[in-house]
């Protein structure tokens, strides 16, 4: 059941939430690659009016990224210690404790979004969609991808009847898509490896890829293809914050570390004053941390203070450097 979808060349652009700009997908798929919408945090209609735009910029193939929905468990005695420990930045940045903790069901409206539009590919990361949301979307010919961060989920994704399969190892940046209580933390070559002998399904290696070697590396251990996305955040045509384009920039071996702190999930960004200050504090359950932090993050960068945002990127964001989308995908074939 090896399928692979084409593409001209065996990139994918990451999908990022909250990053990623039509202009800057559509750029990717122009450039070779396989573009990636990162819908995760938009609704239906927003993931719909972001794919028309991408489609007004390019005729050739994209993706849109989504997440899987959990249902929250609420632990009062949890929230509680969570919002204490965030206390003294609320203050500190002159903002109200945040109230709404529970996410909107969105998920629906976003699979229909991509059904009207025609959508082909479809990625999903943080577990699997139902059996009747796989059979939905295969009935409309929309290739699936699942993401998995250890050999049991990626046998998972296959098991579930998805077309391939991303290995997330733990340089990557951004939030792990582990879906099952492991934490082991595989290196994206060990996953590779590993993941070969066990599935039959595409392989795409992701974590760390910055460079024409770490491309050839992956595609040595058997990677079908590889998914690129702190190295693409440093493009020009990328819409990140400065503050974020700066931080990676300037970011060194052993800057970024990972973090439960901003959303409840694991999460590979810049060690910063949040990250330090939050370490061993109580965190509440993912998406309730994410609706916590929420204002903090926004309002950082209302006042200028890197020191509390999220600033992902991936282990190896040193390498990274400023280029247009085109000279970033072509300097890894
Ligand atoms: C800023 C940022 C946002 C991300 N958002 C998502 C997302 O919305 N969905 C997803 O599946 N992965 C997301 N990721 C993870 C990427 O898909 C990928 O696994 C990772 O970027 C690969 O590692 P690298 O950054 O070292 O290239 C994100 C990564 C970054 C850096």
């Amino acid at each position: 059941m090896r399928t692979k979808f084409s593409l001209a060349k065996p990139i994918i652009q990451a999908p990022m939430a909250g990053v990623t700009t039509p202009a800057f997908v559509a750029a990717c798929s122009e450039a070779g690659a396989l573009g990636s919408i990162g819908a995760g945090y938009l609704n239906g209609e927003e993931t719909q009016h972001f794919i028309q735009q991408v489609k007004a910029l390019t005729d050739k193939p994209f993706s849109v990224n989504l997440f899987i929905q959990e249902e929250p468990r609420i632990d009062i005695n949890v929230l509680q210690k969570a919002r204490g420990a965030l206390q003294p930045i609320y203050e500190e940045l002159g903002i109200p404790d945040t109230q709404r903790v529970v996410s909107t069901e969105v998920f629906e409206g976003q699979v229909q979004a991509i059904i009207d539009e025609g959508v082909k590919i479809v990625s999903f990361t943080f577990g699997l969609p139902a059996a009747e949301m796989i059979a939905r979307l295969k009935d409309e010919d929309v290739y699936l991808i699942g993401t998995a961060t250890t050999v049991e989920e990626a046998i998972a994704v296959q098991q579930a009847g998805l077309n391939a399969v991303v290995v997330q190892g733990s340089e990557a940046g951004g939030h792990r898509g582990s879906f099952t209580e492991s934490i082991e933390l595989n290196t994206t070559a060990e996953l590779v490896a590993a993941v070969k002998g066990k599935v039959t399904i595409p392989v795409i290696a992701a974590g760390g890829i910055m460079t024409k070697a770490h491309a050839e590396h992956m595609f040595s251990l058997g990677a079908d293809y590889v998914q690129i996305g702190t190295a693409l955040l440093t493009s020009f045509e990328c819409e990140a914050s400065n503050a974020h384009k700066q931080a990676v920039l300037n970011s060194e071996q052993q800057s970024t570390t990972l973090t439960k702190a901003f959303t409840g999930k694991y999460a590979r960004g810049l060690k910063n004053k949040f990250t330090e200050q939050l370490q061993d504090a109580v965190v509440a359950p993912y998406p309730i941390q994410h609706y916590l932090t929420l204002h903090i993050r926004k309002e950082s960068v209302l006042q200028n203070k890197p020191e509390y945002l999220s600033l992902w990127m991936g282990e190896n964001s040193y390498l990274a450097k400023e280029a247009s989308v085109q000279e970033i995908i072509d300097s890894f074939i």
